[in-house]
Formats: structure tokens, sequence, C-alpha cells
């Protein structure tokens, strides 16, 4: 299987440092080597550092618990928001979360989460009580605190435009009209920054079982009416307006995203929009989900095929926008996507709680590499979810926290973030398991806003290890230094017990005689940066 990928130059022999040995193996057949050639002088689009975007739902411990733990609590916090969580998010730079919801945000008065609270019900997740403790303006707090932007759902599906516009008049207005001073006697005076606004949420579905053409009605009627009046969000700073978009590959999907483009492009002064959303998981038989943890190579090959239909399907959807956004004004933003398995024994099945796996950080790299390779259109996406729910970067359990071998590959990216991709060609062999046959390595280059080159590759195949030669053209390599993630089993998973099972190593090679060559370990994702 051919790609296109990227690499490095002329140097011939590699010396390791740190614990991960580059070096040529001789366990390491000839048909595990693979030429890989980058072409640094033919950079590509701006990979949007919103691909690295989360989504934090009040849905099981996903916000209470996971985020939420009240100032009075003996978990070390900040105005209620827990330290532990804050640092380890820090560190993803994470550009944007989604926020309150997933189909939450459809049945979310934000009324009731400011000032004295009401307590309500959530009924999509479990059925429990929801406090409202965690409301506008302790989601502002925690992005702040982890110096993210704020992406928020508005509720199409039980609000109304006039909510959803004081909602962002109360949010955005540097003004003196009641909903600023009702803002200021909350404890902010001074406008929000709303970079990214979601119009309903699966609108198909929870959101309200709506046809294409009703939502269009509705999102027309939306847009028109929620603004954003902070002074530093006009112009070329304004409010991306997200449309309900895709979910799924059925024919279904194609009618909406065709009716919702076909409209866009006919738009009157009035309404417009900047994105449109896709949900995608990677799930096989909704009825009987695949377990998170105790599963073999058949199960490990079976969602990787499963998760790279997302190729096929930002393809597909991309080439409808491109009809009617040739100039691809509208970003395509896949605000949900992850893995969802079956809940784990002993938890609220309404509560998506699952483990984390070696597999599931295969699953996150791919899936990076599909949006980044799909840069030019695809400028934001959300793994679903953030903390303690489906593919999460971190799991607590009262004041213990753990971060997933998903977290480490979401670190490794960060200098992905922004960086112009730099096309690589190389044969990405195979991978058999039974009778599934997936590309053997998948590999992305950028080079970050200072110049620098980076390079990931990852091995698909759980057994056996592959050698990559790099060459890049127009400059040499001398070097590549950076790290790997991999683990002695492909259902290996972090523990509060046992938090390092899965963590990354640091890896660096010389180059030497005119060739870097790189040993990537079974079942591995691996960054480096070349100088
Ligand atoms: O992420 C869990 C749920 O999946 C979201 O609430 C919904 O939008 C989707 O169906």
């Amino acid at each position: 299987m051919v790609r296109s990928s990227f690499i490095l130059t002329k140097f011939a022999s590699i010396v390791i440092l740190g614990s991960m040995i580059l070096f040529l193996d001789p366990q390491v057949s000839a048909q595990n080597k693979i030429q890989l050639s980058i072409d640094t002088a033919k950079p590509g689009p701006k990979i949007d550092r919103n691909i690295f975007g989360q989504f934090a739902e009040h849905l099981g411990y996903g916000v209470y618990e996971g985020i939420w733990v009240g100032s009075d609590s003996k978990t070390p916090n900040t105005r209620g928001i827990r330290n532990d969580v804050v640092a380890a998010l820090k560190a993803l730079k994470v550009p944007n979360v989604r926020w309150p919801g997933g189909c939450f945000a459809d049945e979310y008065h934000w009324r009731k989460g400011i000032g004295s609270r009401a307590v309500t019900l959530n009924p999509n997740w479990g059925g429990v009580v929801e406090p409202n403790t965690f409301g506008t303006h302790e989601f502002m707090d925690f992005i702040d605190q982890i110096g993210s932007q704020a992406y928020l759902s508005i509720n199409v599906g039980s609000g109304t435009p006039q909510e959803a516009a004081e909602w962002l008049e109360y949010l955005t207005t540097p003004l003196p009209t009641t909903l600023q001073k009702e803002r200021a006697a909350n404890g902010h005076p001074a406008p929000y920054q709303i970079p990214m606004l979601g119009i309903g949420n699966e609108s198909w579905d929870c959101g309200g079982n709506m046809t294409p053409e009703y939502y269009l009605r509705q999102l027309t009627i939306y847009s028109r009416f929620v603004r954003n009046f902070n002074p530093a969000q006009q112009g070329d700073q304004q409010m991306m307006k997200i449309a309900v978009g895709p979910g799924g590959g059925e024919a279904r999907w194609t009618e909406w995203t065709d009716t919702i483009m076909k409209a866009w492009e006919k738009r009157q002064w009035s309404w417009d929009m900047q994105g449109l959303s896709m949900h995608n998981y990677t799930v096989i038989n909704w009825g009987n989900k695949f377990a998170s943890v105790g599963f073999g190579e058949k199960e490990y090959s079976q969602i990787l095929k499963e998760t790279l239909k997302m190729e096929d399907l930002v393809t597909r959807h991309a080439a409808i926008m491109d009809k009617y956004d040739p100039e691809k004004k509208i970003a395509l933003v896949v605000d949900e996507w992850g893995s969802w398995y079956a809940p784990l024994p002993g938890s609220n099945p309404g509560f998506l709680v699952q483990q984390n796996s070696m597999r599931d950080a295969i699953l996150a790299a791919l899936n990076l590499n599909v949006f980044a390779r799909h840069a030019e259109r695809v400028r934001g996406a959300n793994i679903a979810q953030m903390i303690n729910v489906l593919q999460a970067m971190i799991m607590t359990d009262k004041e213990k926290m753990v971060l997933t071998p998903t977290y480490h590959v979401f670190k490794m990216y960060v200098p992905f973030q922004d960086a112009t991709l730099i096309p690589v060609t190389f044969n990405a062999g195979t991978y058999t398991n039974g009778d599934i046959t997936l590309p053997g390595v998948d590999a992305i280059a950028a080079k970050d806003t200072s110049g620098k080159l980076w390079l990931e590759l990852t091995n698909v195949d759980p057994t056996n290890a592959v050698e990559i030669e790099v060459s890049l053209t127009g400059s040499n390599a001398n070097s590549a230094t950076g790290e790997t993630l991999t683990a002695s089993k492909v259902d290996s998973v972090n523990t509060f017990d046992a938090p390092d099972a899965v963590k990354p190593r640091s890896v660096s090679a010389r180059a030497q005689n005119g060739k870097l060559t790189i040993k990537l370990d079974p079942k591995s994702v691996s960054v480096v940066s070349i100088s």
C-alpha cells in the first residue's frame, strides 16, 4: 500500500540514545524495511491546531469528578477545579474544549448554571441529578486555567433562538446591558471570548430528530440571531458558527451534507456559517460492543480496520463540500470521534466508562493523521471525551488520576499544532491478521512554526518491528530525537496501581553515510524532530 508521508535524509547508521534502539536489527526482515522520502520544498497546508480539540460533556464522571470537585473537596483544587487535571491538560496545549454536550447540550438551559443554581436532571446519561454547580463561569474558568478556548454548543433542540442569543450577549457584550451587569455581578465584568459555536448537536437524532430541511430552517434562524459582541472577535477574528453535519457513512448523511452546503452556497446576507460538524465513532455492533480490556489481536485488527473508515468518510463529505465551496471557506469539524466500547463491568451503562489501551493509542494516531492529510478542509476535531468518558485522555477516581495511552499520543503530537504539512511518500507495506489486511505503517511530516521538521511514524503491526529508511530532498538530516510509545500487549492499559505501563520513552538517532534509519517497535507511535 503506497502512502503519502514524509521523512529524512542521507546518512547511514543510527546511534541510539535513550532506551529505544534504532540500529539496523537482524530481526527486521527485508520485507519490513520501508523507504520513506520527504520533500521539504513542497510545503502543504497548515494543520490547524483545532484538530487536537477535546470534548467535555455533562456525562457520567466527565465533568463532575473529572474536572469539578468543588472548593471544599479534599482533592487539591482551584476554585473547585482539580489541579492535577489542569496540570495534565496544560501539557497538551488543548486548543479548544467543546461543552456542555453532546446530547446534553440540547437539553441544557444556561440560566440554571449561573447565580443561584437550579437542580435538574440528566435524562440522556444515566437519569441522574444535574446539580448545575459547573455552569458558564466555571467552564470559562476551567478553559482559562488550562490555557484553552471555548467551543460552546447551543441548545437548538429544546431551547429557543432568544435563549441562545441571550447566552451570547451575557457572555460577550462589553456594553452595560442588564445581562452584562448580571455577568459582572457573577464575577466577570470583561466580555468572554467564544471562538467556536455549535448550532445544535446531532439534530438528526438526540438533538431533535429533525429532517435536513427542518434543521436548515433552524440553522438559518439561529445563525441570524446568535451574535458575538466581543470587540476582539469581529472581522478576521469572528466566531466560527458550526452547523450540524453528517453522522456516518449511510446515504442519508450524503443528503444532509448536500442540503446544508447547497443552501449555504445560495445564502442571503442575513445568515452564514463557517464550519460543518461531522461525528464518527469507531464502534463495531452498537448492540454488542467490543470490550475495552482483555482482547486479543483479532479485535485489535477489527477495530483498526473500522477506524480507518474515517478516511473514506472525510473524503466523501469533503467532496460534497467542494461542490458548493471550492474555496474551502467552510471547515469540516469532526467534533466527535474516537473508540466506543462496552461499559466496564460494574459501571453505570449511562456513564460510558471504558478503559483505554495501546490499541486506542494507535487508533488516535491513525485518525489524527487522516485529519492532518485533509488539513485544507478538516480544520477542527474533538475527541470524545476528555476525562472518564469513552476514549479519554485522563481517568480519575476521587483524588487519584491516571493518564491514558491516548493522552500520551496527544502530547507527542503537540508539535503538529499549526505546523505546515510536508508531503511524504512511502510504501506502507501490509499487516495481515486472518482476513483483515491493513497498511502496516502510517506517517505524516510537518514543519512547526519555528521551521523545525517533525515526523510521526505509526507501526500498526503488533508483532513485527519495521525499519524506516528516510531520505530528505533539498537538505540533509543529521539526527532525529523524540519519543516512542509502545507496550507489551495490544490491550496493555494504565491503571491507578500501574500508571506507567504505557508511557513514552525517549529515542534519538544519528544519521551516517547518507541515510537515517529508524526502527519502529511493533504496535508503536513515534514522533521525532529531525535536524
Ligand atoms: O459522546 C457521547 C454522545 O455521542 C454525545 O452526547 C452525542 O452527541 C453522541 O451521540
